[in-house]
């Protein structure tokens, strides 16, 4: 039987993929945590077994994957782009020591882990369209720096170890019912909220910024379906490029033009933000994810774009 700990949970993901496991496995075989806790979450500190985990604290790591019998960790747990641009040591000590205390508690109580990276990892020196899954990644920002360091440990311990880690390259992801945690890619969704609340939205990238996306229910199928792939078939195992949307600010503002007629978009970049963008790939090449494990995603910008406006509007009513 399994039994899961999602770390990161009350986060953009997790909110959405705790509800998800809870269907699949069972409500009492998937445990919630969150550093903290804050008021909406109700439906993920109650709605199952919750513990409030700081990652950083081995030994509170420890305690709760012993004390639930936990075999598979989902570490969601982390600092994202442009907050970790304001705090580097802060970033590099949850991303970092954080995820050597999942790995070497879940090396110890033989557990499988499921560790989200992002496009972050790759860097101005990447090719920039269909960027392949094996090339350059010599990302520039804190977190991508911390993302690559977190793949290649995940790597390690599964070759020193045979630790059974799993892990996707996650781009842009947009969802309705938590708000993004302070990413680079953050507009895809308050572009949305705007949309409806005033009609208009104030971009912090420029109009062409080309980044993919990814729609919430393909995150979710993704990651279980990576975990669930037979393992013989999978060549990389950890850190796949999937992707689902290749959109800019302009494409989707005029996507959401469709609906809301009156919908305008203008812009004030932010030079943080857009210079995290700017190192980034335009578009991924994730055929391996697709060769390996069967990755396909659902949603595309015309489908995402029409469930986003038609969930928010029932949220925002
Ligand atoms: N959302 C995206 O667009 C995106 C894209 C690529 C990769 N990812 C990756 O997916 C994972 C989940 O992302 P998300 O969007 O849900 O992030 P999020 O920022 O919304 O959630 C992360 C959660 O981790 C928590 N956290 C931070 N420090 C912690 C600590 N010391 N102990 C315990 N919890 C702590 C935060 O409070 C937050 O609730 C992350 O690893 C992220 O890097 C996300």
């Amino acid at each position: 039987m399994k039994k899961i700990l999602v770390t990161g949970a009350l986060g953009q993901i997790g909110t959405e993929l705790v509800p998800y496991l809870r269907d699949k496995y069972g409500p009492e075989n998937i445990i919630a945590s969150s550093r903290r806790v804050k008021d909406g979450c109700e439906g993920i500190t109650g709605g199952g077994p919750f513990e409030l985990l700081d990652i950083t604290n081995r030994e509170a790591v420890r305690s709760v994957i012993k004390k639930h019998g936990v075999d598979s960790v989902y570490h969601l747990a982390s600092m994202l782009s442009a907050t970790g641009e304001d705090n580097p040591q802060a970033l590099w000590d949850v991303n970092m020591n954080g995820l050597i205390n999942i790995l070497e508690e879940a090396r110890q109580q033989s557990c499988s882990i499921f560790f989200p990276s992002s496009i972050a990892v790759f860097g101005p020196d990447s090719p920039k369209d269909k960027t392949p899954q094996d090339t350059v990644t010599r990302p520039t920002s804190i977190y991508g720096v911390s993302k690559i360091s977190g793949e290649l440990l995940c790597d390690y311990y599964h070759k020193k170890y045979g630790l059974d880690i799993r892990g996707l390259r996650y781009p842009g992801v947009i969802s309705s019912a938590a708000m993004p945690g302070g990413g680079t890619t953050d507009y895809a969704v308050h572009i949305f909220y705007d949309a409806i609340k005033k009609g208009s939205y104030t971009c912090f990238l420029e109009e062409n910024s080309s980044i993919d996306m990814i729609y919430m229910p393909d995150v979710l199928e993704g990651a279980v379906k990576l975990m669930e792939a037979d393992p013989a078939k999978l060549q990389h195992r950890n850190a796949f490029n999937v992707s689902a949307i290749t959109v800019t600010p302009k494409e989707l503002a005029a996507e959401i033009k469709k609906h809301i007629p009156g919908f305008n978009i203008d812009y004030d970049i932010d030079p943080v933000r857009q210079a995290i963008a700017d190192s980034w790939p335009n578009s991924l090449d994730d055929s391996a994810a697709r060769r390996e494990w069967g990755w396909d995603p659902q949603y595309d910008l015309k489908m995402m774009t029409e469930d986003m406006l038609r969930e928010l509007g029932k949220k925002l009513q």
